[in-house]
């Protein structure tokens, strides 16, 4: 609505208000301006009073006067009554702002009263301009972001207007800050590129705008330096070596390492860490805490060697794909005394002669103990221990491997054992005390000391001639003082042969038990004088003894008569006259153990009707053979012309009892017609050695 129509409607309802008023009079709005002004934005004011009246008798009722109509329309007016006096208030809401318009009111106020009667008049109300201080468009407690190494520039423009349109200055505290602002624009513009590490992290500036004549109005834009990851983790511990000992748990802490990250101190948890390699140390990620990951030991390769590990341990800050530092750290794994001497052999069979004197070395034990350092590789050998040994053993130099003889083995002493049964045990010097145990058998080698003694020293055996082989002459004995006995074994060393044979007798090498080989011959010999060696069995250092061993052999008969002719053969006539020497034939024996008194003389067979005898029959070593009876051929008597005599010659005619031998001769005797032939008395026909 324009100005000009605005009035005219205005006009009009005065005119009609102006008929309303002078047609009653009985009840009055009185002092009620015409038109009040009212500044602008002004606070809620009363705006105009006045008072009302009522005439004759008349009353007001409650709530009146009241606006019944604005125009325009608004509720920023209100009427009070309180006793007739009447307030036209301006309650501020909405603000009465001149720039907005509309800026005049036209408040028609009415009121009647009990009897009917009414009055109504119109309050005008201008809204007066005001020179108004500038308004700030935006909310300056609004914060500004700027990410640090950004580059010098507007960061931000400060929105203001003044009401008046009147032009305004920007002005910005404190100027020791690295902004400016356009006076003119309101833009405000760093002067600097920003660290967030070395710089503020914010800013907070005072921004005032005047419009020239109004006090300024002031506001608040705080600039937040935002951090950026623009710096590498950077490590906080000094410490580049640690020394640990071996063989620590996995999981054992060996080193913290710290870092920080300038980009953000507070963060700490998002550095990441990491070690390379992995052999034997993980790192934790979050807390750079570094723990032993698998079993580090010093005295195996490749750290027997070299002690040293050196791991590369990075750390890298976030967000992802930020800077990361890497730096060396290197462990020292020093030794530690884990492991125990080890005997290698642990089991020792020493051979010592038991006439081995004191301080002989018995044995040296070797032990070694793989830790690499002393003194954790050092150990001591002790406890050198022998049960029933009676300390004849010791370790010297003391606590050395060295085990000496300090006693005797003799075995020949009582209760000396072939064995010695000792323990050593290798012990380390440090602790824990690792110990390891040898064992010593000491095997006592028997020395020949004592050789054999026959007792008795000699012997005297007897043995008929009469016995065979096996027959037992007699038991040689020696024995030996050495402990273990060996045994003794037993030889014929000299004697006991004889023409013919060379060993009459034998002996048993382990009984001494002395026995015949063959016959023995009193005739050839009568009496042995053997040489019987007795030796132990040691087998490096035999001892020997000898024995003189008389054998005399006993005579005894037993040679067989032996006789020439033992076989012959005769021829004689049927009229030999009895008592005829048959050809002049004797017999002619010998008897190597017989006298010739001896002989014995039989026929045993052959001899028909008795024909033959020999005389004499006994007691000499030549008999004649002799015709006993006559032959009788005519007579029928004789019919045998052929006699084969076996003529037995023993040698038991002096004998009572006992053995007799036997010699035999065969005699063939041919009978023949007297004169039919020339018989030849003399030549023997055949001779036959038996
Ligand atoms: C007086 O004015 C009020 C408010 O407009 C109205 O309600 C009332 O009827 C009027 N009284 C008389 C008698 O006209
Ligand atoms: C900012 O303005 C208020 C009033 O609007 C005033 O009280 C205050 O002193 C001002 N501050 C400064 C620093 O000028
Ligand atoms: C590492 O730090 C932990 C606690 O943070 C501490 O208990 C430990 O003793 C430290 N270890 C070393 C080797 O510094
Ligand atoms: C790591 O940084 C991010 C921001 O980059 C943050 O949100 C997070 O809380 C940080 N983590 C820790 C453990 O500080
Ligand atoms: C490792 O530690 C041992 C024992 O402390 C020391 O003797 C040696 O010199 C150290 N080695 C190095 C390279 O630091
Ligand atoms: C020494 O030996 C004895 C018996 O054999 C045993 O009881 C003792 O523990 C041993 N001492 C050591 C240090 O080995
Ligand atoms: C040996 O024994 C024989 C026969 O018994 C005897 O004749 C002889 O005197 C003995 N000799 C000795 C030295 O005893
Ligand atoms: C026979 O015995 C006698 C003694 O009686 C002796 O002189 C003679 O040598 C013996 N003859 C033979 C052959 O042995």
């Amino acid at each position: 609505m324009d100005h000009a129509k605005f009035n005219i409607i205005n006009l009009f309802l005065l005119i009609c208000l102006g008929a309303i008023r002078g047609t009653s009079g009985a009840v009055t709005l009185i002092g009620l301006p015409n038109t009040v002004r009212v500044p602008e934005n002004s606070p809620a004011t009363v705006v105009a009073s006045f008072t009302v009246s009522a005439t004759g008798g008349a009353t007001i009722p409650s709530g009146l006067p009241i606006i019944i109509n604005s125009n325009p329309l608004s509720s920023a007016f209100t009427i009070s009554n309180i006793n007739s006096k009447c307030e036209i208030l301006f309650t501020g809401n909405p603000i009465l702002d001149f720039e907005t318009a509309p800026n005049t009111f036209n408040l028609q106020i009415y009121v009647n009263d009990s009897k009917g009667d009414t009055d109504l008049q119109i309050l005008t109300i201008v809204i007066t301009d005001v020179d108004e201080p500038p308004v700030f468009l935006d909310n300056l407690k609004n914060q500004v972001y700027i990410t640090e190494n950004s580059p010098q520039g507007t960061i931000y423009t400060v929105l203001a207007y003044d009401p008046e349109n009147k032009p305004l200055q920007y002005s910005l505290q404190p100027t020791s800050y690295p902004f400016i602002i356009s006076g003119e624009t309101g833009s405000i513009i760093s002067t600097k590129v920003f660290d967030y590490e070395k710089d503020l992290k914010s800013y907070n500036l005072l921004v005032k705008v005047g419009d020239g004549t109004n006090p300024e109005i002031n506001g608040t834009v705080i600039v937040n330096i935002v951090n950026t990851n623009d710096n590498a983790p950077i490590f906080t511990m000094k410490q580049r070596t640690f020394t640990i000992p071996e063989e620590q748990a996995p999981g054992t802490i060996v080193a913290n390492v710290t870092a920080q990250d300038a980009d953000d101190f507070s963060n700490v948890g998002n550095l990441t860490f990491s070690i390379n390699p992995t052999d034997y140390f993980t790192i934790n990620p979050l807390m750079g805490i570094i723990q032993v990951a698998e079993r580090i030991d010093r005295d195996a390769k490749p750290l027997r060697d070299n002690p040293l590990i050196t791991v590369e341990v990075s750390v890298i800050d976030s967000p992802k794909g930020g800077q990361s530092t890497s730096m060396s750290i290197t462990f020292n794994v020093t030794d530690i005394n884990d492991n125990p001497p080890v005997c290698i052999p642990d089991t020792y069979r020493p051979q010592v002669e038991e006439t081995a004197i004191i301080n002989t070395r018995i044995i040296t034990i070797t032990c070694t103990d793989i830790d690499v350092d002393p003194p954790n590789n050092q150990f001591k050998f002790t406890n050198l221990s022998c049960n029933g040994c009676n300390q004849i053993f010791d370790l010297n130099p003391a606590f050395s491997g060295n085990i000496v003889l300090t006693g005797s083995l003799d075995l020949e002493q009582p209760n000396n054992p072939l064995e010695y049964t000792l323990t050593v045990v290798a012990e380390d010097i440090t602790a824990p005390f690792y110990k390891d145990t040898a064992y010593v058998y000491v095997i006592v080698l028997p020395v020949n000391e004592n050789p054999p003694v026959f007792n008795p020293t000699t012997y005297n055996f007897s043995v008929s001639e009469l016995n065979g082989q096996w027959t037992l002459v007699g038991v040689v004995t020696a024995t030996d003082k050495d402990i273990p006995f060996t045994g003794i074994s037993y030889s014929i060393v000299a004697g006991g042969s004889t023409l013919g044979y060379s060993n009459i007798f034998w002996i048993d090498p382990n009984t001494g038990s002395i026995q015949l080989m063959t016959e023995p011959d009193y005739e050839t010999t009568s009496k042995y004088v053997l040489t019987i060696e007795a030796v132990d069995n040691d087998p490096k250092d035999p001892k020997t003894a000898n024995s003189v061993v008389t054998v005399n052999i006993l005579e005894a008969n037993n040679e067989k008569p032996m006789c020439t002719p033992n076989d012959y053969t005769l021829t004689i006539p049927t009229d030999l006259s009895p008592g005829t020497n048959i050809q002049k034939f004797q017999l002619t024996c010998t008897d190597r153990d017989s006298p010739p008194t001896a002989f014995r003389y039989t026929i045993n067979s052959g001899n028909i009707n008795n024909h033959f005898a020999f005389s004499p029959p006994e007691g000499s070593n030549i008999t004649r053979l002799i015709l006993a009876e006559p032959f009788h051929y005519s007579d029928g008597l004789d019919k045998q012309w052929n006699y084969k005599l076996l003529v037995f010659i023993t040698d038991d005619n002096l004998l009572s009892k006992g053995i007799v031998e036997t010699g035999t001769v065969t005699i063939n005797v041919n009978v023949v017609i007297a004169g039919l032939t020339t018989v030849s008395t003399t030549t023997p026909v055949s001779i036959r050695q038996t």
